[in-house]
């Protein structure tokens, strides 16, 4: 176990942030010892601060689960289960079950972090979510006290949500284990893919490479212009009220659910509210939203997380009062 003092967090915002004691394991026989150091005493996870944005200047303990490993456990007649330390990158990892010939994860490929978040908000993109491709969860249960296997069918997921987000602290996630199907079928129905391979039969990595492809073009690279991919949720409003907004406003995107609700985009309410590629200057930073995108907050330099946080509170009071909808934020928050 790695034990250090006054560490300047690492976040994909760039946000300045101090974490007094910082705490990292290498490897599962490491909790224990983990575990006594904390003494039952509060602390955050962090993985690859893609998702975080540190609104106080310091925070006290952080603890990072760092283990890595690609291991395939077995082959079913309809999987491969394979299985991930919390600590790869994502996109690497998905990288490397494709080249293993286990595809399943290449619709969610350049989402930026660490594995082990990845059950967290549930990711998704491009018509995949996590909870899919997921078998099941393994962590360190700071309630129970021991190490715990989740089945997928108990992580509690939903739309960017799972029991890991509401219970926040309660569970150390050290590995995911994951079902790659076989035979394995592409899933290109989301709009940009369906029109790109119109009529063709891509294979997996074919597919990586446009998700890859349209990442690029529309999202900001995190390491050039600081940012946590989509700051907001698309929000779920009931069906009445879909139908109101669409009546008033027919381009507005909204996608029926199962449940007779509907999703609409957040990325199109903020930029019909004239945010998009809005700038804001206070004292010597600067924060944004980023000009392709507008569901992506930029943090354009030396500013404070208070001042991006600023930012969001004004852009949901703003869609709030235009469009009676409020956006509820996607990236965690880390304040007092
Ligand atoms: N839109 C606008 N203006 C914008 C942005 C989007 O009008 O500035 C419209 C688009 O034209 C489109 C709709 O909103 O009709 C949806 O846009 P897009 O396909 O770009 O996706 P999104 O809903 O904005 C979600 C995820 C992304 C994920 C993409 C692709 C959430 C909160 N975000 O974004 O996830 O990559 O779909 O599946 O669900 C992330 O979570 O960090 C993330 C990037």
């Amino acid at each position: 176990m790695l034990l250090t003092h006054n560490v300047a967090l690492k976040t994909s915002l760039q946000l300045p942030c101090t974490a007094h004691e910082c705490l990292v394991i290498e490897h599962e026989s490491e909790l224990p010892a983990l575990m006594a150091h904390l003494a039952g005493n509060p602390f955050r996870v962090l993985g690859g601060g893609s998702n975080v944005l540190c609104a106080v200047p310091s925070v006290d303990v952080v603890v990072q689960i760092a283990i890595k490993g690609i291991t395939l456990l077995r082959t079913e007649p309809d999987a491969f289960i394979v299985q991930v330390g919390a600590g790869e990158s994502w996109h690497s990892a998905v990288l490397q079950t494709l080249g293993n010939g286990w595809a399943g994860l290449e619709n969610l490929a350049l989402i930026p972090g660490w594995v082990g978040a990845s059950p967290v908000q549930n990711i998704g993109a491009y018509g995949v979510e996590l909870c899919d491709r997921l078998h099941s969860v393994q962590a360190w249960d700071t309630q129970l006290g021991e190490r715990v296997n989740i089945a997928a069918a108990d992580c509690g997921f939903a739309y960017r949500d799972s029991i890991f987000k509401q219970s926040a602290g309660r569970y150390l996630i050290t590995s995911v284990t994951f079902k790659l199907p076989r035979p394995w079928q592409p899933v290109i129905a989301y709009a940009e893919l369906a029109v790109q391979f119109a009529g063709q039969s891509p294979n997996a990595q074919a597919i990586a490479d446009a998700v890859i492809a349209i990442r690029q073009r529309k999202l900001p690279d995190p390491t050039l212009i600081p940012n946590a991919g989509s700051f907001f949720k698309n929000p779920l409003v009931p069906a009445a009220q879909a139908l109101a907004l669409k009546a008033q406003h027919p381009t507005l995107p909204c996608y029926p659910q199962a449940d007779g609700s509907a999703k609409l985009a957040a990325g199109w309410l903020i930029e019909q509210a004239s945010w998009k590629g809005y700038t804001r200057t206070i004292g010597a930073g600067k924060v944004g939203v980023h000009a392709a995108q507008a569901l992506v907050l930029v943090h354009l330099g030396d500013a404070q997380g208070a001042d991006l946080l600023q930012l969001a509170s004004d852009i949901q009071a703003d869609v709030l009062a235009k469009f009676g909808v409020a956006l509820v934020r996607e990236v965690n928050v880390w304040a007092e």
